[in-house]
């Protein structure tokens, strides 16, 4: 039995799929169900955040992440595969009318990406002070909370409809099969298996 971690939402729609493709069979959670076993698999049926959470202490063995939050969360995991879907961006966001001035001593910034923000900004040199959001992040720029935020942009319209725009992308995201370093050790003959399979629909369909 191998347990698999996935991320309410497309993302988990999307492996679900690639499961049917690979064993020609039904993989759907049903209603609001948050475990379903179907033949040598349990699916869980997850918070995105939470994905890495129940991969690192082995309550799954595998899931499928962003490289977002495994970047963010700096994960103890084995990183098997980009799975090429949910393919996102990691930016920057300001006010349309708005410049970043990079001569200024610090910036205040709104985001749940506290480490991939203070990386960033280490990396240019600027002091950033940042603010914790847990979601709607793009509303601290309008009503002065923040200067900039650093968030997901896919297709960019929840920016753009609230008058802000990108003015600098940080990093590239795509959901990645992830294991739990044990487990990869533990059950290496299915799992190695399993992303041999994936791995060629992943390909067929680029
Ligand atoms: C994410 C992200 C942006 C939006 C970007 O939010 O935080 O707000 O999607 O997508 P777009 O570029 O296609 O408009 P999500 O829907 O995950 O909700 P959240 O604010 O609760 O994180």
């Amino acid at each position: 039995m191998i347990t698999v971690a996935l991320p309410k939402g497309r993302i988990a729609e999307e492996t679900l799929d690639i499961f049917t493709e690979i064993f020609n069979r039904k993989f759907k959670f049903e209603g609001r169900e948050l475990i379903m076993e179907v033949g040598d698999f349990r699916f869980l049926n997850v918070r995105n955040q939470d994905v890495p959470i129940y991969v690192e202490r082995g309550s799954a063995d595998i899931g499928v992440v962003g490289l977002d939050v495994i970047t963010e969360k700096r994960l103890n995991i084995v990183k098997l595969l980009d799975m090429n879907i949910g393919k996102c961006r990691v930016a920057i966001g300001i006010k349309q009318e708005d410049e970043i001035d990079w001569s200024r001593p610090n910036i205040k910034v709104a985001t749940k990406m506290v480490n991939i923000t203070e990386q960033y900004f280490a990396k240019k040199a600027m002091g950033v002070e940042i603010i914790k959001l847990y979601g709607s992040i793009e509303l601290a720029p309008l009503v002065g909370l923040a200067d900039a935020i650093v968030d997901i942009v896919e297709t960019g319209n929840t920016m753009r409809e609230n008058g802000l725009k990108v003015a600098e992308n940080i990093m590239e995201s795509s959901a990645h099969l992830i294991a739990n370093k044990n487990s990869y050790y533990a059950k290496k003959d299915e799992i190695l298996s399993l992303y041999e399979k994936i791995n060629r629909v992943v390909e067929s369909r680029v």
